[in-house]
């Protein structure tokens, strides 16, 4: 996120749910397959979307509130519905680099599954629909998963101070992955954390 001019006054945006586009907004960062190149699986896979012009994964858009007391931040998410290599469009994933911060996801639009870790490996899967609000409590990576067939698209509220950390994820992924088999999502174990 970049930096963002102190305002000490109510700001107020307005969210088009099927677009998650909000207005005014501060930042848009575009993440495609080959951002997330260390996340999906399939490498082949990974590769040849790549070679044939690369696909946009999904979109963050932010507003970062910042005051001369405490700051917080907006953000919206909007993954695209698809799969590389059979695995379903996800967001990287992350922890907070700083372990005392939380954060609040809702889901507006769209099917998935929000994936909870902690570093030691405890795992827990949230099934979303339109309306789920979730806590992600500190220590906890959190990765949303879009299973449906339109565009996922949730809010998220965090202290500007949180940072991402994406190290852990990068390296070892999420214990389990979510994988289309049948049509149907499902659970696989991560090799990497066999
Ligand atoms: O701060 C958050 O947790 C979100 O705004 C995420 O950054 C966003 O959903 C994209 O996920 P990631 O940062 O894991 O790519
Ligand atoms: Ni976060």
């Amino acid at each position: 996120m970049k930096n963002a001019p102190v305002n000490n006054q109510p700001i107020s945006v307005k969210l088009d749910i099927p677009t998650g586009e909000f207005t005014p907004c501060m930042e848009l960062d575009p993440r495609k397959v080959s951002h997330l190149s260390k996340m999906f699986s399939d490498k082949a896979a990974i590769e040849e979307i790549i070679r044939s012009g690369d696909r946009l994964v999904y979109e963050i858009r932010y507003y970062p509130f910042i005051t001369d007391h405490s700051d917080m931040a907006l953000g919206t998410t909007v993954i695209f519905p698809g799969t590389v290599g059979g695995e379903y469009y996800m967001t990287k994933g992350h922890f907070h680099e700083r372990n005392d911060q939380p954060e609040v996801y809702h889901c507006v639009q769209g099917e998935g599954v929000l994936q909870l870790m902690t570093r030691q490996g405890e795992y827990v899967a949230v099934k979303w629909e339109p309306g789920t609000i979730s806590h992600i409590p500190p220590q906890f990576a959190h990765r949303v998963v879009n299973t449906g067939s339109v565009p996922l698209v949730f809010v998220a509220v965090f202290h500007v101070a949180a940072g991402h950390d994406y190290a852990l994820i990068e390296e070892r992924g999420f214990k389990y992955m979510i994988l289309e088999k049948n049509g149907q999502p499902t659970e696989v174990l991560n090799p990497r954390w066999s």
